[in-house]
C-alpha cells in the first residue's frame, strides 16, 4: 500500500473553497420541477438537501465515506455536470414490463492527478437518489470503516420499518416517529405529517458493498450504518468503484411509492443477452407439509419428497395451468441441518428417483424445479456450484430455489460485504446455466432483477411459513409489506393456504409439529384474502403453497388456474400503509384485482376505469363470506371501463377479481 500522507476521509472537504470553485449552481431538479437536491457546505462537509415543493424535506444531511485509502486533497477543484436522460424501457418481466427513466443528473466532482472522486445526483418525479464514485491512483486498495450518509429529516415524519439487523428481515414492523427509531433497515418508509409527501429509504445496485441499515444520531436525523465483517471492516474495495445509490422515493400517496420505478431505472439494462429461457411461472411444491409437520425433509416414513408424492404434484400442476413443482428434501444432507450443515445438492434420496420424475415432468410440460438449503455453509456451496448447476441443467431444470436458514461460518453476516458477493456469485453462475433463482433469507432486492433477469423473487421478510409455527403475520403486517418490503421488489411469500385453520394437519394422528407446540397455529385472515395475496404480493414465480389436497374440488382454485404471473401492467389503485390496499395487474387482455383489509371490515369503490375503454368484461369476484372465514361468496357479472365496484371486506378479509373481455 502506498504512503498516505493525507486525510482518509473523502467527506469534511475542507469545503470553503467549494462554491468559488463552482461554475455552475450546486442543484439540480426533477424533470417537473417538483423536487430539488442542493448540494451544501456545512462544518467543512459536503452534504446535501431535498425539498419537494416550497418544503425542505431533507435538511442539509453529511455526505461522504471514511476510508483507507480515499483521499481527497484539500485543494482539489469542484466541477459540477448536468445532463439529463429519458427513456422508456422493457423488460423481460416484472409489474410493469415498460418503465420510463426520466431524470436530472448532477454529477459534483473533486479531483486532481491522484484522484477523480464524484457524488452523483439524479433527481426523477418520484425520488432522488445519489452514490460515491471513485478512481484513486494514490493507494492499492480503498478499506472502507464508515459510510456517513446521513437524511435528516426536517419536519415530523411516522414511519414503517423492520429493525436493523445484518443477519435476517424476518421482523415484524414497528410503526415509529422518526425521532424515537433507534435502528431500521430499508425500506424505511414514512410520511410527513401532517398531510406531507410520503416517501421511502432504499438502495439501488447493490453489489460487492454492504447493506445499508438505518441508525439514529440525534433528533430526526438518520445514519447510514453498514454491515460489517467479523474484523470490523465494512469493504475491501478495489480503487476504481462505484457504490449502490442511496435513494429516496418521494409520491404525494402511499401508492405513489408502490407504483414508482425508480429503484429499477438505477439498475443497469440486462446483461444477459438471450432471456428467451427466463419465465414467470405459478407453481406448486411439497413443502407446506414440512412447516406443518405432516411430512419431513429427511428420509423416513413421512418422507415429502418422494417419487410417488412427485407424480402426483406433477399431474395436479399440469391439470390446473400450472408450470413448475418444487420439492424441498429431495436431496441428502437434511439430517445436518441445525447442525454441521452439509449437504449433497446433486445426490437424490434414495426414495426420490429424479432421472425419471424430469423425464415424466418434461413429458408433462412441467418445469422441475431443484432446492438448495445451504444452512449458510457458504464454503462448500460456492465449491459445488458449477457442477451442481451443471447437473441442473442436463436435468432441463431451470429454476434453484436457495435457502440459508443457519448463520455464516467465521461470523460473516448475511448481508455484509461478503454475503453480498456471494448471493450474486449464486446469480451469475445459474445465469451461465440458463437458471431462474429465488432466494430465501437473501440479501434484499435492490433492482438488480434489471442486469441480471435471471433473480425472479426472493424472501427477505417474513413469509408464508411464520403462519406454520409461530403466532404468525397479522392482517396489518399484509397490508404494512406492499409499502415497505414489496417496494425493494418481489417476494416469494408463499400465498394462497386454503385450509386456513390448519384442518387438515391437525386430524392427522402422526404430525410431528416443527419447531413446536404450533397447535395454536392458523392463518390470521379470510380465505377470499388468501387468493387475493396471489394478486398483491408480486412475484414472477408465484406459488400456491397450500397441500395440493387441499385444493382439489375448490371452486375458488379457479382464481389460481385463471392467473397469470407474467403481468405486463400493474397499478396500486388505493391504500393506506398498515390499514388497506388495492392493486390490480394486467396479463395480455385480462385484468386481475386484489384487495385486502387489516383487522377492520372495510368497503372500497374502485373505479374500474383501468379497463380498456369499449371492451365488456366478465369479472368474476372472490368475496369474503361474512358469516364465514374460511369461504368465499364467488359471482360474475358484466362489467365496463365506466363502472364502479364495490368492494366488500370482512374483518382480516379481501376480494379478488378477474376480469375476461368477452
Ligand atoms: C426457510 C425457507 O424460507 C423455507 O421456504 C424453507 O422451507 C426452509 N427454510 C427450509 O429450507
Ligand atoms: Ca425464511
Amino acid at each position: 500500500m502506498k504512503m498516505n500522507k493525507r486525510k482518509n476521509f473523502v467527506s469534511g472537504l475542507g469545503a470553503l473553497f467549494i462554491f468559488s470553485a463552482c461554475t455552475s449552481q450546486p442543484e439540480v431538479s426533477s424533470p417537473d420541477g417538483n423536487i430539488k437536491i442542493d448540494v451544501v457546505r456545512e462544518d467543512s462537509c459536503l452534504s446535501y438537501m431535498v425539498s419537494v415543493g416550497d418544503k425542505v424535506l431533507i435538511l442539509p444531511s453529511r455526505l461522504g465515506l471514511v476510508a483507507t485509502g480515499l483521499t481527497i486533497p484539500y485543494d482539489a477543484k469542484m466541477k459540477i455536470k448536468h445532463s439529463s436522460f429519458d427513456e422508456t424501457w422493457s423488460q423481460p418481466w416484472g409489474e410493469n414490463k415498460e418503465i420510463r427513466n426520466h431524470y436530472n443528473e448532477m454529477a459534483v466532482s473533486l479531483s486532481d492527478d491522484s484522484i477523480q472522486y464524484t457524488v452523483r445526483f439524479r433527481a426523477f418525479d418520484d425520488g432522488v437518489a445519489f452514490r460515491y464514485e471513485w478512481n484513486t491512483v494514490s493507494a492499492d486498495s480503498v478499506i472502507l470503516h464508515d459510510e456517513l450518509t446521513e437524511f435528516a429529516f426536517a419536519d415530523a415524519a411516522m414511519s414503517w420499518s423492520i429493525p436493523g439487523n445484518f443477519e435476517t428481515y424476518e421482523l415484524e414492523y414497528r410503526n415509529l416517529p422518526v425521532d424515537s427509531v433507534a435502528d431500521a433497515n430499508t425500506p424505511f418508509t414514512f410520511e410527513i405529517e401532517p398531510g406531507g409527501v410520503f416517501g421511502s429509504i432504499h438502495e439501488a445496485a447493490l453489489y460487492d458493498y454492504p447493506e445499508m441499515t438505518l441508525i439514529r444520531t440525534g433528533g430526526r436525523t438518520l445514519k447510514a450504518n453498514l454491515a460489517p465483517m467479523p474484523d470490523g471492516v465494512k469493504a475491501y474495495l478495489p480503487t476504481v468503484f462505484t457504490t449502490p445509490w442511496r435513494t429516496i422515493q418521494i409520491g404525494e400517496s402511499a401508492c405513489d411509492l408502490i407504483n414508482s420505478g425508480l429503484i429499477l431505472n438505477l439498475n443497469e439494462p440486462s446483461k444477459i443477452e438471450d432471456t428467451s429461457w427466463i419465465k414467470p411461472q405459478k407453481y406448486v411444491g411439497i413443502w407446506w407439509g414440512m412447516h406443518l409437520g405432516t411430512m419431513t425433509w429427511t428420509m423416513g416414513p413421512r418422507h415429502g419428497a418422494t417419487t410417488e408424492n412427485a407424480i402426483r404434484y406433477i399431474d395436479f400442476a399440469a391439470e390446473n395451468n400450472l408450470q413448475g413443482v418444487l420439492f424441498e428434501g429431495w436431496n441428502e444432507g437434511w439430517e445436518t441441518w441445525g447442525g454441521d450443515q452439509h449437504f449433497n445438492y446433486a445426490k437424490a434420496y434414495a426414495d426420490f428417483d429424479i432421472d425419471s420424475i424430469a423425464s415424466y415432468a418434461s413429458s408433462k410440460g412441467i418445469e422441475l424445479w431443484a432446492h438448495n438449503e445451504t444452512g449458510g455453509n457458504i464454503p462448500e456451496y460456492e465449491a459445488a456450484l458449477d457442477s451442481t448447476f451443471a447437473y441442473y441443467k442436463s436435468l432441463g431444470i431451470h429454476t434453484v430455489k436457495t435457502g440459508y436458514a443457519g448463520g455464516f461460518a467465521g461470523g460473516e453476516y448475511h448481508h455484509s460485504q461478503y454475503g453480498v458477493k456471494h448471493y450474486q456469485k449464486v446469480v451469475e453462475t445459474a445465469a451461465k446455466y440458463q437458471l431462474m433463482i429465488d432466494a430465501h433469507e437473501p440479501i434484499k432486492e435492490t433492482g438488480i432483477r434489471r442486469t441480471w433477469p435471471n433473480m425472479m423473487t426472493r424472501e427477505g421478510a417474513r413469509g408464508m411459513e411464520w403462519n406454520a409455527w409461530s403466532a404468525g403475520n397479522t392482517p396489518e403486517y399484509l397490508c404494512t409489506l406492499p409499502f415497505v418490503r414489496m417496494l425493494s421488489g418481489p417476494m416469494d411469500y408463499t400465498p394462497g393456504i386454503f385450509d386456513i385453520d390448519y384442518e387438515r394437519a391437525k386430524n392427522d394422528p402422526g404430525r410431528i409439529e416443527w419447531n413446536g407446540p404450533n397447535d395454536y397455529c392458523k392463518i390470521n385472515t379470510t380465505l377470499a384474502r388468501q387468493i387475493a395475496n396471489w394478486v398483491i404480493i408480486y412475484s414472477p414465480l408465484q406459488m400456491a403453497a397450500d397441500l395440493i389436497e387441499n385444493y382439489e374440488g375448490q371452486e375458488a382454485f379457479r382464481f389460481f388456474r385463471d392467473f397469470n404471473a407474467d403481468c405486463d401492467w400493474s397499478k396500486a389503485l388505493q391504500g393506506e400503509i398498515g390499514k388497506y390496499i388495492a392493486i390490480v395487474r394486467r396479463a395480455g387482455d385480462n385484468y386481475y384485482l386484489g384487495a385486502g383489509t387489516d383487522s377492520s371490515a372495510r368497503n372500497l369503490s374502485v373505479p374500474l376505469s383501468f379497463l380498456s375503454e369499449g371492451v365488456t368484461y366478465t369479472a368474476r369476484i372472490y368475496a369474503d363470506d361474512p358469516s364465514d372465514r374460511t369461504k368465499v361468496i364467488i359471482t360474475e357479472r358484466k362489467v365496463t371501463s365506466a363502472d364502479t365496484l364495490e368492494i366488500k371486506m370482512a374483518p382480516s378479509g379481501g376480494q379478488a377479481v378477474t376480469f375476461t373481455p368477452i
